[in-house]
């Protein structure tokens, strides 16, 4: 079966790093994502040269972060438009590091993601519960209330078909060397799956997993039903680590 793999970078890799990533398994990675999709996500900084160094259209590349803003003051922020024009295709929102740390709210990441499917980017939309002792019922509306202006948006002001990722990161797996239980994978994917195709049916919609996904992890977590990829953070910041997640 063909995945989507998305790397999240996040800060741990500096611009020497990225170079010698990039340049050292240009081939590599060419190779796997003739069988899979892969989507590279950097920092701002390191966008260019990631795309200059992979030389490659087929490797996908995205951000970690948005501006919810089209232009302006906005010191500091990166419009939705020059990460288009810098080559990127793909945008990760909502990311629990940034509601956390951030203070970034269900409604700012909506607005991202207008930004971002005005500029024809694909935003892999995060969601996911904070404390592990969550019951289905609590995560549900957790999922829900996380999701419900995203909703809103693609329902009413943009008609037309559109393609979007969300990302099922339970918050307590993130960075951990656990993950949540099959069952409860399970359901959660099928709820997923029944509650996109309701409320946004004319919608292209892909369901990563994220969340402590490593070698270790991985074909417990393929067993998952109503899946299409996975976004994994620090494992995919060693190359031979996200290789071997990548052919398991
Ligand atoms: P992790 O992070 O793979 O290091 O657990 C995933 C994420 O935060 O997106």
């Amino acid at each position: 079966m063909s995945y989507l793999f998305v790397a999240n970078w996040k800060m741990y890799l500096h611009i020497s790093d990225v170079v010698k990533y990039c340049t050292t398994n240009n081939n590599e990675l060419k190779k796997l994502n003739n069988e899979h999709s892969l989507v590279l996500c950097t920092s701002i900084i390191t966008l260019p040269t990631t795309i200059e160094l992979l030389n490659n259209r087929e490797i996908k590349i995205g951000a970690q972060d948005c501006s919810p803003f089209k232009n302006g003051a906005y010191t500091g922020q990166v419009s939705a438009k020059d990460i288009a024009q810098a080559g990127c295709t793909y945008c990760i929102i909502g990311h629990s590091e940034r509601r956390i740390l951030c203070g970034e709210t269900n409604e700012t990441i909506a607005q991202k993601a207008k930004q971002l499917i005005e500029n024809n980017i694909i935003p892999i939309i995060c969601i996911g519960e904070i404390s592990p002792h969550c019951i289905l019922t609590e995560t549900y509306i957790i999922l829900e209330n996380q999701l419900s202006l995203i909703f809103t948006i693609l329902q009413n002001e943009l008609a037309e078909q559109r393609s979007l990722i969300i990302a099922y990161e339970p918050v307590w797996a993130i960075g951990a060397k656990i993950i949540p239980d099959h069952t409860y994978l399970n359901r959660i994917f099928d709820w997923l799956k029944k509650i996109l195709a309701q409320k946004i049916p004319h919608s292209n919609i892909s369901l990563l997993y994220g969340g402590g996904v490593t070698s270790k992890t991985i074909s417990q977590l393929k067993k998952i039903t109503n899946l299409n990829g996975f976004l994994i953070g620090k494992a995919s910041t060693d190359f031979q680590q996200f290789k071997s997640i990548i052919q398991s």
